[in-house]
């Protein structure tokens, strides 16, 4: 059923209020197919947790909110397993219930809130995995034919918060179902720093994934903001990939500043530290602001407007261009 005039404050995490046109949910490819015949030229918004989009206007067109839900081992070996799960299922969900079956590979990736159907879009990633890793394939909806179609690993075009479907397919599909090769035989990945100083703070010298799971959950909830507490939807912009000149200009300045490696010889600074030394750590404009534990994370304390939010991204992302000369990317979709 169509609902009109519905807000969305309760479908996104910054908590913003703005009004659908209209409102659908679909738990399967032939309810889609049903609503999307009464689409009538309407523009489209797929959503599903609503943790990484900032409402910047209502939107007057026809939002729809992904509901397919399941839970399917397609196959299993001694080594691994191939799970199935639908989109509309959330992220955290899922991360435990592979971990109660002993399987392996998103544990890194505990407490990311939003749906499994969204993790593809942007390659969700955290303490030193993406679900690249273990992604095999998704089944998306093409919204032109009303065909599903089947994507391998290669085909979803997988970056850094990047995948085809924000670029070349932006709009074009709606993505029902994603498969990963789990491991029996399990990784430990502990090496992101702040994993190691939890685990022996809490006296764990051979963790197991659910060891993991607990860290980088501890970790988690001491730097970000609950959504359920204050509105935000993460890391509002990316980290910035660039050239080693770029790099020691800084360094002229900063004896040290964090810095990663990254491929073709760039290198990835954090935009946190950045957005604290140009000043903007803990800015509190009212119903609005920068976090003040996590500079790359911009709030609504309650009752602000997404454009609001969206020109203070504005102004930071013009004095990091003056202070730095670097151009931070948005990471959040905007709406
Ligand atoms: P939504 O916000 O509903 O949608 C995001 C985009 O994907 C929109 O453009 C939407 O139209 C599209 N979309 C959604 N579902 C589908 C679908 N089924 N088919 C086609 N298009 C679709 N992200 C990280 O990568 N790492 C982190 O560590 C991380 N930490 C976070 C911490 C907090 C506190 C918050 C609030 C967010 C964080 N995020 C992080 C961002 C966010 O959780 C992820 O991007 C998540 O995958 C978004 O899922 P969602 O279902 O909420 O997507
Ligand atoms: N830093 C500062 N000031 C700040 C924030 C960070 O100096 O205000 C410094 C930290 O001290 C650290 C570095 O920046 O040296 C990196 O900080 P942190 O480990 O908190 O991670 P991040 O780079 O800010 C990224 C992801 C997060 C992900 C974490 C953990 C992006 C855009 N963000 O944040 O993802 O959870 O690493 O892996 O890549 C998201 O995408 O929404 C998100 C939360």
């Amino acid at each position: 059923m169509i609902q009109t005039n519905v807000d969305l404050q309760p479908y996104n995490t910054f908590g913003i209020s703005c009004k659908a046109k209209r409102f659908a949910t679909f738990s399967n490819a032939e309810e889609l197919s049903e609503v999307l015949s009464q689409r009538n030229g309407d523009n489209l918004l797929v959503l599903g947790g609503g943790s990484n989009i900032l409402l910047t206007q209502d939107f007057q067109g026809l939002v729809i909110k992904n509901e397919v839900v399941g839970f399917d081992i397609i196959e299993s070996n001694e080594e691994t397993a191939l799970i199935e799960s639908g989109a509309g299922e959330v992220w955290h969900d899922f991360v435990m219930r592979c971990i109660e079956e002993g399987l392996g590979g998103i544990e890194n990736l505990s407490l990311i809130p939003g749906s499994v159907g969204a993790s593809p879009m942007q390659n969700i990633g955290a303490y030193g995995v993406e679900i690249k890793d273990t992604f095999d394939s998704l089944k998306a909806y093409h919204i032109e034919s009303g065909e599903v179609h089947t994507f391998n690993h290669t085909q979803c075009e997988f970056g850094y918060r990047e995948s085809v479907f924000k670029r070349a397919l932006k709009g074009q599909y709606i993505i029902l179902s994603v498969r990963f090769r789990l491991s029996k035989k399990h990784t430990i990945n502990s090496s992101y720093g702040a994993i190691e100083a939890e685990l022996k703070a809490v006296g764990i010298e051979n963790p197991t994934i659910k060891d993991i799971s607990n860290a980088v959950i501890a970790i988690r909830a001491s730097k970000l903001p609950d959504p359920r507490e204050i509105g935000n939807a993460g890391s509002f912009f990316k980290n910035p990939v660039v050239e080693q000149e770029v790099v020691d200009a800084i360094g002229q300045r900063y004896d040290q500043f964090p810095q990663y490696p990254a491929p073709n010889n760039k290198i990835k600074l954090a935009a946190g530290w950045l957005i604290e030394q140009a000043g903007w750590k803990g800015k509190n404009f009212g119903t609005y602001g920068v976090h003040k534990n996590q500079a790359l994370v911009l709030v609504n304390y309650g009752g602000s407007k997404g454009s609001q939010i969206y020109d203070l991204s504005e102004q930071i992302i013009q004095d990091v261009r003056t202070k730095f000369g670097i151009t931070l990317e948005r990471e959040v979709n905007m709406i």
